[in-house]
């Protein structure tokens, strides 16, 4: 039978099989005392059903075993976990079976009698060589996605910063996190960063919107069913849990979850198991389960619309990602990151913004964060016939036009008008002898008009970067 030993901090997670108990035991003594996590199994039923069950870095399997070669057992677990780094332990002499294993998906062989330091230097050496690999992958990937940055998190906030130094450190466990925060801070994009910095980033992100599934259905597409077990499931059903393997699997607004669910859900956490609808025994499921929500979770609790072991469970590990207009020195670069990604989507050239609209995007209210300031350029670069956005182009509610305007008299609104409409002509027709004639003004009359207005004839670029940042 198969048994474990569970070290503190397991640096590899190894499966020995062999028959003869004495020498298993002690062998996985020895690795559980050099830091590994150590399971052992004598027979080969054994050692399948436990790849079923546990995620596992390191196979040592004894070539000679009851049932199925030590070769054969090799090929079905890789089958079950083809990143399994494999050893097999030949006798002396026996070069052939050792060939044929290499053949069959060895990483490497061990001659009995055991020297226990051998054992110790060709894990290590396979573990590193396994971890440079997937450094390498990572590598390359992260060289494609430099031409796709739509996922990147800018902000250079101290907010912000904060929010990117907890992604990277708990993006290297495996830990339940919790994104809170008001609709459009980016929590979904926080949980795509938390993955894609992870360890199993090459493994699937699938992203499940609670609010959109109807809340019967949603047990359903979470947790999958047996063929037959309602009228109608004609087949069996994996569900999102299975079909997301180790990857992330992402439940936006997931306070939208109904009570029946959400005790499935603390079960799959906490025991890592799962019952299909219709099923007779659990499934184990590896996801690692990142949820988002924009609801005061703890209003929910004591209203009795969310179960509150779920809410500490999934508390433990939480991030609240800081409103729009708490960390308005975002605004310039997240305006200039998000005119580039417009761009991009539809094939234009990267529209450039007025500085008077500038100043308005920075004073806004921001009540739907960034997915608002999103929609706001993507309005602006549509409507916008020119390169330039200008205020007009900006919508309506966001601009508070009350706020810029000095008075309502009359004659301020007709100034303020005057100089908007000098200020916007001058930007679009630098020459003003041009800009006068179009106006039906002398020259001299303009230069009086931007003397009197108060017009700033300033250099568009520079005034972009130097423009203040306004805080709330
Ligand atoms: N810091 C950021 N940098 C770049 N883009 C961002 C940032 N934050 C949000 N975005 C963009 O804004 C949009 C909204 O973000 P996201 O969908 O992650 O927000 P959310 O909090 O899940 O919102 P909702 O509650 O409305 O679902 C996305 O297009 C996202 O790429
Ligand atoms: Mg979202």
């Amino acid at each position: 039978m198969s048994s474990s030993l569970t070290s503190a901090a397991p640096s590899g997670r190894i499966l020995v099989v062999d028959d003869e108990p004495l020498i298993a035991a002690t062998l996985a003594e020895f690795l559980h005392s050099e830091g590994f996590q150590v399971f052992t199994a004598e027979l080969p039923e054994a050692a399948l059903t436990l790849a079923h069950e546990q995620p596992l870095d390191v196979l040592i399997c004894d070539v000679q075993l009851p049932g199925l070669s030590g070769v054969d057992l090799m090929e079905r677990l890789l089958q079950i976990q083809p990143s399994l780094l494999a050893m097999l332990i030949t006798a002396y002499g026996t070069v052939e079976t050792a060939i044929q294993a290499f053949q069959r998906g060895a990483q490497d062989y061990l001659l009995k009698p055991l020297r226990f330091e051998e054992v110790l230097r060709k894990i290590r050496h396979l573990i590193r060589f396994r971890q440079l690999m997937l450094d390498n992958q990572w590598l390359r990937r992260e060289l494609n996605r430099s031409h796709d940055p739509d996922h990147m998190v800018i902000g250079q906030s101290p907010a912000m910063r904060q929010i990117a130094a907890t992604v990277r450190k708990l993006a290297a466990t495996p830990a339940t996190v919790l994104i809170m925060g008001e609709s459009g801070t980016g929590k979904e994009l926080i949980a795509r960063a938390l993955h894609h910095q992870s360890p199993l980033r090459d493994e699937k992100f699938l992203a499940v919107n609670c609010a959109a599934i109807p809340r019967d259905l949603l047990e359903n597409q979470l947790f999958g069913h047996r063929r037959g077990a309602y009228t109608g499931a004609d087949r069996d059903m994996e569900g999102l849990f299975l079909s997301v393997g180790r990857g992330t699997l992402f439940l936006d607004e997931v306070a939208e979850m109904s009570l029946g669910t959400q005790a499935k859900l603390l079960r799959a956490i906490e025991q890592k198991e799962i019952l299909p609808v219709g099923a007779a025994d659990p499934v184990r499921v590896e996801a690692r389960i990142v949820a988002a929500t924009n609801k005061q979770l703890v209003s929910e609790v004591q209203e009795g619309r969310f179960r509150e072991d779920l809410y500490y469970r999934l508390n433990v590990v939480s991030l609240t990602m800081p409103p729009l207009r708490d960390r308005r020195e975002d605004l310039p670069e997240l305006i200039d990151f998000l005119l580039a990604k417009q761009a991009r989507a539809l094939g234009k050239r990267r529209a450039e913004i007025a500085p008077d609209a500038l100043r308005a995007l920075i004073a806004a209210p921001w009540k739907g964060n960034v997915r608002e300031l999103e929609n706001a350029l993507q309005r602006a670069v549509i409507l916008s016939e020119k390169e330039v956005i200008s205020l007009e182009d900006l919508p309506p509610d966001l601009v508070p036009s009350q706020a810029l305007l000095p008075s309502e008299k009359l004659r301020d609104v007709m100034l303020f008008h005057e100089r908007l409409h000098i200020e916007r002509l001058l930007r679009a027709c630098p020459d003003k002898k041009d800009a006068a004639r179009r106006l039906g003004l002398s020259l001299s009359s303009l230069y009086r008009k931007i003397e009197e207005l108060g017009i700033h004839l300033e250099d568009r670029r520079a005034s972009l970067k130097e423009t203040p940042t306004t805080s709330s």
